[in-house]
């Protein structure tokens, strides 16, 4: 009665198409800020620890969970575990479609601005906060209307995806992947060069090279531990999905490294074109992060720089690329769970899902700057607010429902399926995992105190910590 089973076509398919679900918009436009913010090269270097330390390990224990139980995200906890486990994946799926339905939305302003550079970027340079803001619906008069040029461009957006997706894991997912991530680092070269050749970069290049210590303190690993769980797609139980379609001969630890080693590549590089290039033609002060960043701030750094308008273009394409693929493994996380779960066939469920998303995505486009619709949200700082229902959301994936997923796992695997078993899975076919002890001491300890302490410092200090 069952079908079988997809299955990545090969080695380097799988690779590619994970490493494009990690490298996102994490990693181009919020880890530069980030890292500016975290005192440049004191940053990177905590960064790296934790995807070390915690990020790839993490990684690794959700493709085992995936390879396992060759099952879809809720299924898998209570394939190997018991049905009561099956909540940690239901928070994954929730999660899952929580941050699509915004990252989608961000992906189509993505596609509107490589639109906008090619076709129209003098407009962009001449009022670059009221060109964004104009796509959200404020009008120039200070007026509101409903936004929809972001709105048009994130269906068309979702609908990419919705017709890889629809061709299935290997002939959509991988075959995109294999194209887009190559095309993607290519991109990523290019602008590298041009902003460590521009006049005055070596102040920015320095900067992230030299590290201040006086800028660590206990947030800067929170904020590193968060991002680097965010960046490589953990928490979401993405890996499970993509573990899940691998064979049993693929040496897990090496992938696992190799998929993290590429996501902090990129992120970093993405710290060395955005940083020296906001050096050399904004000056320092104006390196920040979020939508006004990489949508507004931006325009100058094109605007100033020579040749800028096409190197626009190019940055905009670069960070379409990378929304693309991550949103792509975000909803093919989603699908695999219903078409498993409730039986629904791939094209509907893959139809239903993406409408879904879209309608939810416009509360989070709309509540912007249109319409002011609010959210609620309780922390200790504040007590219970009433924020953007878009800022509502990105509080609640980042802050409680990825930490929670991520807790989950690694509970799971180190006390209810044990470590036992995830290591068997993980050596098999002859493979020696030969960080196994420390990899124990990792899952079973470290991780679950590590992120407690994320979800607590969120519920402590409030809204800002970012
Ligand atoms: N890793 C992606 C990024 O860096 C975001 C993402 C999170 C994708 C969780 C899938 C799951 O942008």
């Amino acid at each position: 009665m069952e079908k079988q089973r997809a299955q990545w076509g090969s080695k380097i398919g799988f690779i590619l198409a994970a490493a494009g679900s990690a490298v996102g918009l994490g990693n181009i436009w919020k880890f530069p800020g980030r890292a500016f913010e975290g005192g440049g090269g004191t940053f990177v270097i905590i960064y790296i620890i934790m995807v070390v330390l915690l990020g790839a390990p993490m990684m690794l224990t959700e493709l085992s969970i995936g390879r396992a139980s060759q099952t879809n995200i809720v299924g898998s906890f209570q394939k190997l575990g018991h049905k009561r486990s099956a909540w940690i994946g239901w928070v994954g799926v929730i999660g899952a479609f929580i941050i699509t339905s915004y990252y989608s939305h961000v992906g189509g302003w993505v596609l509107r601005y490589v639109a906008g550079y090619a076709t129209e970027a003098p407009k962009i340079y001449d009022n670059p906060m009221g060109y964004f803001t104009g796509m959200l619906g404020l009008n120039s008069d200070g007026s509101t209307s409903f936004p929809w040029v972001a709105i048009l461009f994130a269906a068309v957006f979702l609908l990419i995806n919705a017709i890889v997706i629809i061709r299935g894991v290997e002939s959509g997912i991988e075959k995109f992947n294999k194209i887009g991530m190559p095309a993607l680092f290519i991109l990523l070269l290019i602008l590298l060069v041009r902003a460590v050749t521009l006049d005055g970069s070596a102040e920015g290049v320095s900067y992230m090279l030299t590290p201040d210590w006086s800028k660590l303190t206990f947030d800067t690993f929170l904020a590193a531990l968060g991002q680097a769980f965010y960046s490589l797609s953990i928490g979401m139980a993405i890996m499970i999905t993509y573990g899940s379609y691998l064979s049993r001969k693929e040496n897990l630890p090496k992938n696992t490294a190799l998929i993290c080693g590429m996501d902090t590549m990129v992120a970093i590089m993405a710290g060395f074109i955005i940083v020296p290039a906001v050096f050399a033609t904004l000056g320092g002060g104006e390196v920040g992060k979020g939508g006004g960043f990489a949508f507004v701030s931006l325009a100058g750094v094109f605007q100033q720089m020579p040749g800028g308008t096409i190197f626009g273009v190019i940055f905009y394409l670069l960070l379409l690329f990378a929304a693309l693929t991550s949103c792509m493994s975000l909803i093919e996380g989603i699908v695999a769970f219903l078409t498993e779960h409730f039986s629904w066939g791939r094209k509907n469920a893959t139809i239903g899902v993406c409408i879904a998303l879209f309608l939810l995505g416009c509360l989070y486009t709309c509540s912007q700057v249109a319409f002011p619709i609010k959210g609620v949200w309780f922390d200790f700082a504040n007590g219970l607010s009433f924020p953007a229902f878009g800022d509502c959301m990105e509080y609640l994936t980042d802050r409680a429902l990825i930490p929670i997923c991520a807790l989950g796992c690694s509970i799971f695997v180190g006390w209810i399926w044990k470590q036992e078993n995830a290591l068997a899975e993980i050596e098999q076919e002859g493979i020696r995992f030969r960080l196994a002890k420390v990899y124990t001491i990792i899952i079973k300890y470290v991780a679950p105190i590590a992120i407690l302490t994320i979800i607590a410092m969120g519920l402590i200090s409030g809204m800002t910590l970012s």
